[in-house]
């Protein structure tokens, strides 16, 4: 491989600057060149491409956002759309691709791959921490201490006028935001997606916490937990129980700001090993439970992988090593055949 693409897609997170940088030097030390693909899958359709070099990610480790752009394209979501993509990663030579992002941005990576085979390595940038398969993903610790700032803002307010504030942070759909947030931040409800929200039962923890002598509380509301978000769970709270209640949306203020440490690192070495993958210099490999694991291996995998040592994972498996390819596969043969 002589040269690789990197591109942002989705909602910006910090450190996804961090993540570019680390690509691009990482490609710097091992000879491959590196196109910076501007605005997502949008402007791969568009071939909005740019070269970068070791100069051009010089004082981004520290800044928020993503000076490649970002969007969510429609277009790309049609066979139509990823077909033009491809041909556009084809005439500039872009042989692999890191493609930092979210699920959705995993999802098309995964369509490239299948449809047009274009190896892509996938890095986990999203302030909502959803990906599966991953730990942490660059960008929440940043969300976290940012909503965790505003919170105890609001709770130096709260406790001088004896309210219940009702904090609505991000997340359509998932509530670790909300999670980390609100137990870092002492609140006394958090409520999230992933969870049924009963007004009535919060309403009634509420006036418990008053009769104990309580007379602020903080409640934390992921935006997909509630219809409404936090406003819509306090209109629905106050028809069991009148509050001196406000409510406070932080909003996108959560993807903005400078990544911390824990993000610049992870970001650093997530990008780092996605160039190594796109090489064929790791020895490293996570699968998929179940039979597509083999399948995925032949198709794409090999390509990926350095053949001479793998040490080789399955989710709820012992991991094993294998001493090149064919040992590999049948040894994912022997498990399958196990009812793997
Ligand atoms: O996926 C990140 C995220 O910030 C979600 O938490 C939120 O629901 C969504 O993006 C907001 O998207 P947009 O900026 O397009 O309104």
């Amino acid at each position: 491989m002589k040269r690789i693409g990197v591109f942002t897609s989705g909602g910006d997170a910090p450190g996804m600057n961090a993540a570019i940088r680390a690509v691009v030097r990482q490609a710097y030390a091992l000879g491959l060149e590196v196109i910076g693909i501007r605005r997502g899958y949008a402007g791969m359709i568009l071939g909005e491409m740019v070269p970068l070099g070791v100069r051009d990610v010089a004082n981004i480790l520290q800044r928020g956002g993503t000076v490649l752009l970002t969007a969510r394209s429609q277009e790309f979501l049609t066979e139509e759309g990823r077909a033009k993509a491809a041909e556009k990663l084809k005439a500039a030579g872009i042989e692999g691709l890191v493609a930092i992002g979210g699920d959705g941005t995993f999802r098309g990576a995964m369509r490239l791959l299948e449809e047009h085979k274009v190896p892509v390595v996938g890095v986990p940038g999203t302030i909502d921490n959803d990906l599966y398969g991953t730990d942490y993903t660059i960008g929440f610790d940043t969300a976290v201490n940012t909503a965790l700032e505003a919170i105890d803002r609001i709770r130096d307010t709260a406790a001088s006028h004896e309210r219940v504030f009702f904090i609505e942070v991000m997340g359509r759909s998932s509530g670790f935001i909300a999670l980390d947030v609100g137990l870092a931040g002492g609140a006394e409800v958090i409520a999230v997606p992933e969870e049924p929200v009963d007004p009535k039962t919060i309403a009634e923890g509420l006036m418990e916490s008053l009769r104990r002598g309580k007379s602020s509380s903080i409640v934390v509301v992921a935006e997909g937990a509630y219809p409404g978000g936090a406003a819509g769970l306090l209109a629905a709270i106050q028809e069991h129980v009148r509050v001196e209640a406000r409510v406070t949306v932080l909003g996108h203020i959560q993807r903005g700001g400078s990544p911390t440490a824990k993000d610049r690192i992870l970001a650093s070495r997530l990008g780092a090993a996605a160039v190594e993958a796109l090489a064929g210099r790791t020895r490293y490999l996570l699968l998929l439970p179940g039979p597509e694991a083999r399948a995925w291996l032949e198709a794409a995998g090999k390509g990926l992988v350095r053949p001479e040592e793998l040490s080789v994972w399955r989710r709820g498996e012992t991991p094993f090593t294998a001493k090149g390819w064919d040992e590999a596969l049948a040894r994912l043969e022997e498990v399958a055949h196990a009812g793997g």
